[in-house]
C-alpha cells in the first residue's frame, strides 16, 4: 500500500507531484506530503487526511526537485507526523517509503543509542537516518555503495525515494519486494509506485529490478542489485491497455467501471489462442493445479475450480494466497500455480508465488496491470485486458478474470470455446438496464445490518463476491452462503425481514436453491430472487437474462456489485476510496 511518487526535471515539480499522488491515491489514502528542494533549501508539508487537503499547501513550494506520498497507515497513527516524507535529524535528507520494514525495532533502537531523535512513530522514518549514517561525507562516486550499504541493513519489504539538498537533482530510489517504475523522459525522471501516475507525461518506463538501487537526474538512471551487479537500464513502451480509459468522469470510478463490464468482457476474451494453447498444455502435463489470490481474485479461483471442473474435468485447488503455507508443502516441480491478481503487486500473492517458484512450480500469471511484479515473476501470463481499475472495490478485474479462467479451461478441454465475448457482453448489458430499478430496490436494506447472499455451485463463489462488494462499499455486514449451508447454522440468524439476496439462474442448482430460499421465507426472510425465472417466493425479483453455462457468473454478479454501490450512495459511503482499505495491498 501507500503511493510514492518523484520528479527531477525542468518544470515545478509541486504540480507534477500533487497530480500524481491524486492518481496514486487509491493505494491508501490516510495522509499525504511533499517534499521539494530549491538549490539548498528542502521545504516539506504534510498532513493527515486526503490528498485534496495538501492543495493549498504545497504552492510556496518552489524547485524542480521533490518526492511525495499518500499513505495507508501500518505503523503509527494516522496524525500529521506519522505522514510522509520524513526527514533525517539534519534535516538534509527526505524520504518516501512504501513497504513494512521488519527490523524496525532493532534499527530504531540502535539509532536512538547513536544519537539520532526520531519524530514519528513511523518504520519509515528509520530509513532517513540510517541514509544520513550512511551518506555522511560521502563523495559523488562514493553514492550507489552508500545506497547499497543503507538497503543492505534493510529487512522486509521497501520502495523508498530520497532526496537532499547535498545530492543536487539527484534522486535515490531501491526497491525490494514493492513496486518502483520511472518514468522517463528525455529531460525528466518521475519514479513512481504504478505508471497511472505519471502517464499523462510519458508511456516511457523503466521498471526497476527487483531488489535494486537506482540514482536518478533529469537525463539520466544508472540501476544496480543489491549485490552491486550494475543493471541495464532499458525503457519500454508502456502497453495501451494501461493508458486504456483512465480518467475522471463525473460519476464514481466504480460505477463507471461497473458500467465498462461489457466492453471489459469482449476484451478480455480477445486473447492469443497460441498463447491460451500453450497454458493449457502447461496445465495438462502438471501433476497438480492450485488458483491463489486474494479478495475477489480469490474468488475468482473459487469459480475456476467449477469452470475448470466442468469444462475439462480439471481439479483446480483454490488457495487463499495469505494461507499458502498450508499448500506449500505439496507443491513441487509438477505443480502449477495460476497466480489471479487485478494489479500483479499484492504482496500475498507475490509472497504464495516465490514459495511455490523456490519449489519448482510453474507459475502463470493471470493479470491486469502489464510488467506488474507478478507478471515479470511468472513462467508465463495472460493479461485480462480490463483496462485500468481505479475504484477501490474490483468490479470489471473480476468479470475479466473469469473471462480469461473460462477461455482457458476450454483450451485445456481442447474444445473450441463456448462464450462468445459480444453475447455475454450484451448480457451484462441487459443487467446494466436494470440499473435504475436496482437503485430504487436497495432503499430496503440500506439501514439493515446484515445481508445475507446465498447461492449453489458456482453461485457460491458469487454469492461471497456480492458480501465483498456489500462490505467495502455499503459498509454493511454480509455473508455470502452456500445455500446447502443454511440449516447447518445460519438459518438461526434468519428472523421477520432478515435480507437475503437468492442466486438462483435456472440450471441444476435452481430446485434446491429455491427449497432453501422457502425455509428461509418460512422463518421470515425478506427474498431479492436474482434469477431468469421469476418466482412467488421472491419479495423482490432483479431478472437475470437467460445465460447458458459459464455465462451465468459473470452476468449475475454485476446486480450484485450494482446492489452494493447503490446502497453504499444511499449511505453516504466514500464508494470509490472506502474506509481503511486501498487498492493496492502490498503489505502482508
Ligand atoms: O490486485 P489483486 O487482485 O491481487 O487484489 C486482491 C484484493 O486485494 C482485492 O480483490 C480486494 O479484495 C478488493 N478490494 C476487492 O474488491
Amino acid at each position: 500500500m501507500c503511493g510514492i511518487i518523484g520528479y527531477t526535471g525542468p518544470l515545478p515539480a509541486n504540480g507534477i507531484l500533487l497530480d500524481g499522488l491524486k492518481r496514486l491515491e487509491y493505494r491508501g489514502y490516510d495522509s499525504a506530503g511533499m517534499a521539494v528542494m530549491d538549490g539548498s533549501r528542502m521545504k516539506v508539508v504534510k498532513r493527515a487526511g486526503r490528498v485534496g487537503l495538501l492543495e493549498d499547501l504545497v504552492g510556496g513550494l518552489m524547485g524542480h526537485v521533490g518526492i511525495a506520498h499518500t499513505r495507508w497507515a501500518t505503523h503509527g497513527g494516522v496524525t500529521d507526523a506519522n505522514a510522509h516524507p520524513h526527514t533525517s535529524c539534519d534535516g538534509m535528507i527526505a524520504i518516501v517509503h512504501n513497504g513494512i520494514l521488519e527490523n524496525s525495532e532493532e534499527l530504531r533502537e540502535e539509532l536512538i543509542g547513536r544519537g539520532h531523535r526520531f519524530t514519528s512513530e513511523t518504520d519509515s522514518e528509520i530509513i532517513a537516518h540510517v541514509l544520513e549514517e550512511e551518506l555522511k561525507g560521502v563523495e559523488k562516486e562514493e553514492l550507489v555503495a552508500a545506497l547499497l550499504r543503507t538497503v543492505r541493513r534493510l529487512e522486509g519489504s521497501f520502495a523508498f525515494l530520497a532526496i537532499s539538498p547535498l545530492l543536487g537533482d539527484v534522486i535515490l530510489a531501491a526497491r525490494k519486494d514493492s513496486p518502483m517504475v520511472v518514468g522517463v523522459l528525455p529531460d525528466a525522471k518521475i519514479p513512481a509506485s504504478d505508471v497511472l501516475s505519471f502517464l499523462k507525461w510519458t508511456d516511457d518506463a523503466y521498471f526497476m529490478e527487483n531488489e535494486s538501487v537506482a540514482l536518478m537526474t533529469p537525463v539520466d538512471i544508472e540501476a544496480w542489485l543489491f549485490d552491486g551487479t550494475p543493471l541495464d537500464v532499458r525503457p519500454v513502451k508502456v502497453a495501451v491497455e494501461v493508458k486504456g480509459e483512465y480518467g475522471g468522469g463525473d460519476v464514481h470510478h466504480t460505477l463507471k467501471e461497473i458500467r465498462e463490464q461489457p466492453m471489459a468482457v469482449r476484451r478480455a476474451l480477445e486473447q492469443d489462442g497460441e498463447l491460451l494453447s500453450e497454458l493449457a498444455g502447461l496445465m495438462r502435463e502438471a501433476d497438480r493445479v492450485y488458483a491463489v489470490g486474494a479478495g475477489t481474485s480469490y474468488h475468482a479461483a473459487l469459480v475456476a475450480r467449477y469452470m475448470f471442473a466442468g469444462i475439462a474435468g480439471l481439479e483446480v485447488q483454490p488457495v487463499l494466497a495469505s494461507e499458502h503455507r498450508l499448500f506449500s508443502g505439496w507443491i513441487g516441480d509438477g505443480s502449477l500455480v495460476m497466480a489471479i491478481s487485478q494489479s500483479g503487486e499484492t504482496a500475498d500473492v507475490l509472497e504464495a508465488v516465490r514459495v511455490a517458484k523456490a519449489r519448482g512450480a510453474k507459475i502463470v500469471a493471470i493479470v491486469n496491470m502489464p510488467r506488474s511484479s507478478l507478471e515479470r515473476m511468472s513462467h508465463a501470463s495472460v493479461n485480462i485486458r480490463a483496462g485500468p481499475e481505479v475504484g477501490v472495490a474490483a468490479t470489471k478485474s473480476f468479470t475479466a478474470q473469469l473471462a480469461v479462467l473460462a477461455a482457458l479451461a476450454y483450451h485445456v478441454a481442447g474444445r473450441p470455446i463456448d462464450l462468445d465475448g459480444e453475447r455475454v457482453g450484451s448480457l451484462i448489458e441487459d443487467v446494466l438496464a436494470q440499473e435504475g430499478s436496482i437503485e430504487r430496490m436497495v432503499e430496503g436494506i440500506k439501514d439493515g445490518r446484515d445481508v445475507y447472499l446465498v447461492g449453489r455451485g458456482m453461485h457460491y463463489p458469487i454469492a461471497l463476491e456480492g458480501a465483498l462488494k456489500m462490505k467495502e462499499l455499503a459498509y454493511i455486514h454480509a455473508e455470502g452462503m452456500a445455500a446447502g449451508e443454511l440449516k447447518h447454522g445460519t438459518l438461526a440468524l434468519i428472523e421477520g425481514g432478515t435480507p437475503v439476496i437468492l442466486l438462483n439462474p435456472s440450471d441444476d442448482t435452481y430446485k434446491e436453491t429455491l427449497s432453501n430460499g422457502e425455509e428461509m421465507k418460512a422463518r421470515g426472510a425478506f427474498i431479492m430472487g436474482i434469477s431468469d425465472r421469476s418466482s412467488d417466493l421472491y419479495d423482490v425479483h432483479i431478472e437475470l437474462p437467460r445465460t447458458r453455462g459459464y455465462e451465468t457468473p459473470m452476468v449475475e454478479v454485476v446486480p450484485l456489485q450494482l446492489m452494493a454501490y447503490y446502497t453504499a450512495l444511499l449511505r453516504g459511503a466514500e464508494i470509490d476510496k472506502p474506509r481503511n482499505l486501498a487498492k493496492s495491498v502490498t503489505v502482508k
